[in-house]
């Protein structure tokens, strides 16, 4: 089957009325679907599957084995996420495989199409956990402890899905096996519009990590309580997401953004007992720890001003990656020297850079919008990724 094919193969999957979209989460039942899914179109095209101690799947054509090439992405989205971010990567891996098996191909090393999971930290709040958990990037007593919105624990919801919680945790004879690691991923801004390419070569990934703002005051009723009584956590809150936008914009090319803001109790008329917010701050180089420290003083005083507390939870943070010189001088040399892009946006390719020779693939998003339902790939882009990924497995496995 094609890419496109694939991809619509998945449409319906996880789509999410209220907010557009697709919201498909660790562990559930659409994320469930998909891994269903992709185990039997695997299985479909000869591949062996097996699901690793910390729940990413691994589709193996041939034997597993050492020096493999590995290549794919993940399955689960963000909150009324687009369909392309993660799945395009996954279905253009199956489709490359296809093709080269239509043209008599057989690799001569161990290759194997990988679904990481949680990607997006969607669920459990720490991205790409599946490939941080396989190269040992965070804790595993951490990572079992980490909770979803409604309380449940990633080792409870993990055990519900049959993962083996005690082995979860780094996996350093896996992680040996993998000789090269390629994802391709839809491009996520605007990066290759007007550059006249459907593909482009991935160079590095901006540093950037996400940080929770926990500020308590005093519930209270909006009505009785007279303003100067008042200690509400929403004030400072609302403050820190202003400081985030005006700090950020003092430094060249920094990110910061609260997409998520929580009161609690979250009632009209209640004044909040507590407000968490999650900033998401990325700054290439160095920067990003400074920048979050400056919005973290002005979250203080601003609370302070209100008479309120602030706690500040590092949740994750990764540096700059450089993908790997000579795995993107080869990938440009065999696809005839598209362009190369940085990004913004974290992947598992960029935790696994840090540990084996990786690269990326991006396939050009003609609106410039991702984690969002207008994110969007041509179909002709889709199967020039697919064709390109297939070009340079061919060549990275014979
Ligand atoms: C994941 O896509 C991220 O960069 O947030
Ligand atoms: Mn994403
Ligand atoms: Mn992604
Ligand atoms: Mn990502």
């Amino acid at each position: 089957m094609t890419a496109s094919e694939l991809l619509a193969e998945i449409a319906d999957v996880g789509r999410d009325a209220r907010r557009g979209g697709y919201s498909r989460h660790a562990f559930d039942a659409p994320e469930h679907d998909l891994r269903t899914w992709f185990v039997e179109r695997a299985q479909q095209v000869g591949l062996d599957v097996e699901t690793d101690r910390n729940g990413n799947l691994w589709a193996w054509w041939g034997a597993p084995g050492a020096n493999a090439v590995v290549t794919g992405s993940h399955l689960d989205s963000v909150p009324g996420g687009g369909a392309f971010d993660g799945p395009l990567g996954v279905v253009s891996a199956l489709a490359a495989v296809e093709a080269l098996q239509a043209k008599g191909f057989r690799p001569a090393k161990p290759f194997a199409v990988v679904v990481f999971a949680e990607e997006e930290g969607g669920r459990f709040g720490v991205p790409c956990l599946g490939s941080r958990l396989l190269t040992g990037t965070i804790d595993a007593d951490r990572a079992r402890a980490l909770r979803d919105p409604s309380g449940v624990t990633f080792a409870e919801a993990a055990a519900k899905a049959g993962l083996d919680v005690d082995r979860v945790g780094a996996d350093p004879d896996r992680l040996g096996l993998i000789g090269q690691f390629l994802e391709l991923h839809v491009e996520q801004g605007r990066g290759l519009i007007d550059l006249g390419s459907p593909v482009a070569v991935g160079s590095t990934v901006i540093a950037h990590g996400r940080w929770r703002f926990s500020f308590a005051g005093q519930g209270n009723h909006a009505g009785a309580t007279l303003l100067a009584d008042r200690v509400d956590p929403m004030l400072p809150a609302a403050e820190t997401v202003v400081a985030a936008r005006q700090l950020a914009r003092k430094l060249s090319d920094a990110r910061a953004t609260v997409g998520r803001l929580v009161p609690t109790p979250g009632g009209t008329n209640v004044i909040a007992s507590t407000v968490d917010l999650w900033l998401d701050a990325r700054v290439p180089g160095t920067s990003t720890p400074q920048l979050v420290e400056e919005i973290t003083q002005a979250a203080r005083a601003a609370a302070e001003a209100e008479g309120c507390e602030l706690a500040v939870t590092r949740e994750s943070y990764s540096d700059d990656v450089v993908f790997d010189d000579a795995l993107r001088r080869s990938l440009g040399e065999w696809l005839g020297n598209p362009p190369e892009l940085p990004t913004g946006a974290g992947h598992d390719a960029a935790i696994l850079a840090g540990f084996v020779p990786s690269g990326m693939l991006y396939v050009r998003n003609p609106t410039g919008i991702s984690h969002a339902p207008e994110e969007f790939a041509e179909a002709d882009d889709v199967e020039a990724g697919a064709r390109a990924l297939a070009e340079v497995l061919e060549r990275l496995a014979r």
